[in-house]
């Protein structure tokens, strides 16, 4: 597909005028990454903007022990990068390919110069920083106030309705979700166990489907007065809840081998 077909895909682009995308797809440049590459590092300059074109990514933050909590993942036809270029201040985040990815990346004063000359560009940045800071709000007050088999009703939730609503078909290993809810393996393990012989989802090797949506919604807080039992509390491992808070700003390399990123 040519590139400006296929930046016409993604929608942060898809209302511009052909000559303003043809300037764009001029401006871009391709790039590959493996899974596992780290394609920005927190708290390096921001220099490019990245549009996935295929693959997955993770958004990270590491503690100084090693370990990483996922503030976002994005997929297919979404961007990242884009916060260090509009405030000039560093990265801030890792962050790394979860899958193969092709992207495209767009460099600092080109995107800038897109931003102040086509506003719809703009308007479709804030509009994503509107939703991710809805995301956060949403992760901050599960946090506080759910347990853990709630954060995963949560989350399942959120991941099948970007679907058709009933079906994840995220490849996520237990581990990865307890890197998103700030919970441990064990625990995650343990409560899509207990949701299961619940059948309220059904888990399948690389998807899995919501039986019971009701159940779900009420273990993630989202009714009050649901008809349905809520599934047992499952006991925390300790640390479940520490995990999420002692992320500091030093520099730490997700890799243990820091190289420039893009
Ligand atoms: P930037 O700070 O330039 O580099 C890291 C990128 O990760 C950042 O821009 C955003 O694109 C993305 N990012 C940072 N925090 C979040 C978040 N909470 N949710 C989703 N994406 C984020």
């Amino acid at each position: 597909m040519p590139l400006d077909a296929a930046l016409r895909s993604i929608p942060l682009f898809s209302q511009l005028r052909e000559e303003d995308l043809e300037r764009l797809a001029r401006a871009a440049r391709d790039r590959h990454c493996p899974r596992d590459t780290v394609i920005a590092f927190e708290d390096d300059p921001g220099d490019a903007l990245y549009v996935i074109m295929r693959g997955r990514i993770k958004v990270v933050l590491t503690s100084e022990d090693g370990r990483e909590v996922i503030l976002s993942t994005r997929g297919k036809g979404e961007f990242f990068g884009e916060m260090s270029l509009i405030d000039d201040e560093p990265r801030s985040a890792h962050v790394i390919a979860m899958e193969d990815s092709e992207l495209l990346v767009l460099r600092r004063e080109d995107f800038l110069s897109c931003v102040e000359e086509m506003p719809g560009i703009a308007v479709g940045v804030l509009r994503s920083l509107c939703r991710r800071l809805r995301r956060a709000d949403d992760l901050i007050g599960g946090l506080v106030l759910l347990d853990v088999p709630g954060r995963v009703a949560r989350l399942l939730l959120q991941l099948a309705d970007e679907n058709d609503g009933t079906l994840v078909t995220r490849d996520l290993t237990h581990h990865t979700i307890a890197q998103m809810i700030g919970s441990s393996r064990e625990t995650v393990s343990r409560t899509l166990r207990s949701f299961a012989n619940q059948d309220i989802i059904e888990t399948a090797r690389r998807s899995i489907t919501i039986k019971n949506r009701e159940a779900l919604e009420v273990a993630a807080g989202k009714e009050t007065l649901g008809r349905v039992q809520p599934p047992a509390a499952v006991p925390e491992t300790p640390g479940d809840r520490a995990q999420v808070h002692p992320f500091g700003r030093r520099r730490t390399d997700p890799t243990g081998q820091h190289s420039p990123g893009a």
